[in-house]
């Protein structure tokens, strides 16, 4: 349920990996419809979500997660339809009792957040990604197998670690690329040479290279770790001038040059 790009990758994974998509339901029937001629073998297209009930044995629903809580509410009525199946949810915040109305059903719970960025299907994002599974006991097995059929590595994660699990997340998955969308954007509004404002992505990409090397600390470079301050409180002053808020971000983030150097020598 819900096809937008979790939904779409999952269900091109299970696919792929011989495991039926029985059918798909989202709130725009384009949408679903779209996702099901994505898929090899055919998938029904079901108008209201409550009727993928009666097609499959493990429910996934891959809708924003502020959607959750009440999609699992409307499904909750569905009584009759819900005994030996698995919802599973994939949100990061959120253990799998954001599902709770379902559990009078007698549904069994997960949550199964892959750590990956699903923003395409190919070539595969969840080969190989860590998955942060919350599971009841009766879907454990069942939601482990099938994130392992499909190239995830399980990993279980205890409920009350879950928010500070996906804070980490999306400082390293998501934070970094808004640093780079705002530096192209400056370097383009500054009107540098083209060709150096497209070098800034390269520029990350040997960055992560060097860490999977080196290790994070020891990949770190530029005026932050080697305490210049001069370089530091003129580029502040620029970028003051461009965009506010890109400079409050920038001072911000030098700040933590210290903690991530420690961060290396303790674990060095
Ligand atoms: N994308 C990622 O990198 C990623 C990675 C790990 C986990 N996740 C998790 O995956 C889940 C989905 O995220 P996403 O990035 O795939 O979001 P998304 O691209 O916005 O897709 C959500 C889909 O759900 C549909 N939808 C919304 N409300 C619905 C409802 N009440 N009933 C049925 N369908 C509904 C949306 O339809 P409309 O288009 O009509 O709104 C859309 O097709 C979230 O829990 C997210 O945390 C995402």
């Amino acid at each position: 349920m819900g096809a937008g790009r979790a939904g779409t990758v999952l269900a091109m994974a299970f696919d792929r990996a011989g495991i039926e998509v029985a059918a798909v339901a989202s709130r725009r029937p384009d949408e679903a419809a779209r996702l099901a001629g994505r898929l090899g073998r055919p998938a029904e297209v079901v108008a209201r979500a409550e009727d993928v009930l009666d097609r499959a044995e493990v429910v996934w629903l891959t809708v924003p997660d502020d959607q959750l809580a009440p999609l699992a509410s409307g499904l909750a009525a569905e009584r009759g339809r819900w005994p030996g199946r698995v919802a599973v949810h994939c949100a990061g915040r959120f253990d799998r009792s954001v599902l709770a109305p379902l559990r009078a059903t007698g549904a069994d719970l997960a949550a199964c957040h892959p750590l990956a960025a699903l923003a395409r299907p190919a070539p595969d994002p969840l080969r190989g990604a860590a998955a942060a599974v919350d599971a009841d006991p009766g879907a454990r097995r069942r939601v482990r197998a099938l994130a392992l059929r499909i190239g995830l590595r399980p990993v279980t994660l205890a409920p009350d670690r879950r928010v500070v699990y996906h804070a980490t997340c999306v400082l390293a998955g998501n934070l970094p690329l808004l640093l780079l969308a705002a530096a192209e954007r400056i370097g383009g509004d500054a009107g540098l040479p083209a060709a150096l404002v497209a070098g800034l992505r390269p520029l990350l990409e040997g960055a992560l290279a060097n860490a999977t090397a080196l290790g994070t600390a020891a990949a770190l470079t530029g005026p932050a770790v080697r305490r210049d301050r001069g370089a530091l409180t003129a580029h502040a002053a620029a970028l003051q001038r461009i965009d506010p808020a890109v400079a409050r971000a920038y001072r911000a983030v030098s700040a933590l040059a210290g903690s991530a150097r420690s961060a290396g020598a303790a674990s060095a």
